[in-house]
């Protein structure tokens, strides 16, 4: 039989064709609690007959747990990193300092282990964690170093919605792939041609004869999706990315992409027991702009232009105490004000992954924002083809998209909490939102296209987070000296005025800190530390001051 289908596959280009869901949907164990622990790891995962295919995984072979944490807590991600190469872990779409936000900077050598801590501050929505090392973001997600974390609170949980983990509260981490002749995930702009859900090819699920929640992350390298069903039931979308809409909003199809969550309900009230339908990605009534849509005709890969399907769903009978409504309102939200804006920042995406016309440097600081500012960020696309802009520490609100016909006010899905959003080509969106609670002067977020390709080749940038109500650096740089530096042992601070040093922390160039001073220290220590750049924050009674050093 295996054989039989195996060689349908092979002589039916349209390898999607020669679907099964035969497969049960694999369900991501949970981790709950305030200290996590995350092995990354390498590993090996029979995603299809034939050969055994290379990953990597998060205390697994595949993927990672679902985190689930309370707004409010304040938790300790402990990153292992048991790659044999260096890799960095973000927390996508989470409001957390820089330091560990996990960008580029903050590297995990092999053997290492990194521990951001941090107060959950953001609503009750669908987060997730990736890599995001220099380069490597898209070949390391893709290889399977990432997983979901779901953030509780306390008005999500009064709401009248399923959540019972796996049974009527459904995860989706669906992506699409690419997999070579032996069977080893290749990373290619556009013949990802298999899909999967939580790492299994086309595979079923049971949902009961009830309301269903199912929980989508589009963690594609580059293919947005188009969700509906076969029989285009009505999807009730309940949440964006940040958190709740005011208000279930049925739609019939959610165009999703990559890095974007979306949260739906699908009611299976009354329905036949063994009764069956598919979860599809409508390609073929997407715009041609966005990769994997309409005018692809003759392209020789099967997920380009044309709708396939990634999931059956098989309903089974009701479980004890059902959710069989739709909630009513379920939030008020509060979009930041325009007038509340000082700032607006163009960003425009043009060819050869560049934004505002360069492309990423690790040593350039792209923008500097002020602690408190709302801001309007312009995204315009002058490319042909569409990108998912992503900004890291906020979410934000689409004020409207202008496709050529003027601005015009985002639809009922798209009016919720947001941090990433696609730009069509041609388009100009703009959204607002406010940098608040964390500001520091060295460690920077970023914004890029979550088009993993165009990430990694350069379609990315950098800005800070300042407070500048602080004493500014150049006014205290005058007053202290530090010296020698570079330096092989010691280092001495002095200030020429009465200045107190209330604290000085050494960090290293990811933002980890590796050691803090005493009150009064005026000679350091370093003959213990590696080679290299680092900084010191130094607090004296006059301000903050962030200094470069060197040991040599
Ligand atoms: Cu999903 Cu900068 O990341
Ligand atoms: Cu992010
Ligand atoms: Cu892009």
């Amino acid at each position: 039989m295996k054989k039989i289908l195996l060689l349908l596959s092979v002589l039916s280009l349209n390898q999607i064709t020669a679907q099964t869901f035969t497969e049960p949907l694999p369900i991501p164990p949970t981790v709950t609690g305030t200290v996590f622990n995350l092995n990354v790891n390498e590993s090996t995962y029979q995603f299809k007959p034939g050969n055994i295919t290379n990953t990597y995984g998060v205390n697994a072979d595949y993927l990672g747990p679902t985190l689930i944490v309370n707004a409010g807590d304040f938790i300790t991600l402990n990153v292992i990193n048991n790659l044999s190469v260096t890799t960095t872990m973000h927390w996508h779409g989470m409001h957390v300092p820089a330091v560990d936000d996990g960008g580029p900077h903050s590297v995990i050598n092999p053997g290492e282990t990194w521990s951001p801590d941090f107060e959950v501050k953001n609503k009750a929505s669908v987060y997730w964690y990736h890599p995001h090392t220099m380069g490597l973001t898209n070949y390391q997600a893709s290889m399977g170093a990432a997983g979901l974390i779901y953030v509780k609170d306390a008005e999500e949980s009064a709401l009248n919605l399923p959540r019972t983990y796996g049974v009527d509260d459904i995860p989706l981490v669906i992506q699409t792939k690419s997999f070579d002749a032996n069977n080893q995930i290749q990373i290619s702009s556009n013949m990802d041609n298999v899909s999967m859900v939580n790492g299994e090819i086309s595979p079923y699920v049971d949902a009961p004869a009830q309301m269903v929640r199912f929980r989508a992350l589009n963690a594609s390298s580059s293919r947005t999706l188009n969700i509906g069903t076969d029989d285009n039931r009505t999807l009730y979308q309940i949440s964006s990315d940040g958190g709740l809409l005011e208000n279930p909003v049925p739609v019939t199809r959610i165009l999703l992409s990559n890095g974007e969550r979306a949260e739906f309900l699908v009611d299976l009230t009354g329905e036949t027991v063994g009764n069956t339908f598919q979860f599809k990605s409508y390609m073929s009534e997407m715009p041609s702009n966005i990769e994997g849509g309409a005018g692809s005709a003759g392209h020789p890969n099967p997920l380009f232009g044309t709708d396939w399907s990634f999931m059956e769903v098989k309903v089974i009978a009701q479980t004890p105490s059902a959710i069989t409504a739709l909630p009513g309102t379920m939030t008020t939200l509060t979009p930041f004000l325009e007038g509340d804006a000082s700032v607006t920042r163009p960003m425009e995406l043009s060819s050869n992954a560049k934004i505002n016309g360069v492309s990423m440097d690790m040593n350039v600081i792209n923008e500097v924002i002020e602690l408190g500012d709302t801001e309007i960020w312009t995204i315009t696309n002058v490319t042909p083809i569409a990108h998912p802009f992503h900004i890291h520490d906020v979410q934000f609100y689409i004020l409207d998209r202008d496709n050529g016909g003027g601005p015009v006010a985002p639809s009922a899905t798209e009016s919720g909490l947001k941090d990433t959003v696609l730009v069509q080509s041609g388009e100009i969106v703009r959204v607002i939102a406010k940098f608040e609670d964390y500001a520091d002067p060295v460690i920077p977020y970023m914004y890029h296209c979550h088009n993993l390709i165009h990430e990694d080749n350069g379609m990315m940038g950098q800005f800070t987070v300042v407070d500048s109500s602080l004493a500014t650096s150049e006014v205290l740089s005058e007053s202290i000296r530090i010296y020698p530096n570079p330096s092989f042992d010691y280092v001495t601070i002095e200030s020429s005025e009465a200045n107190n040093f209330q604290n000085i922390d050494l960090f290293d160039i990811s933002g980890k800190k590796i050691m803090t001073f005493l009150e009064g220290t005026k000679t350091l220590n370093i003959s213990q530390l590696q080679s290299g750049l680092y900084f010191l924050k130094i607090k004296t009674s006059k301000g903050e001051l962030v200094k470069k050093i060197i040991k040599s």
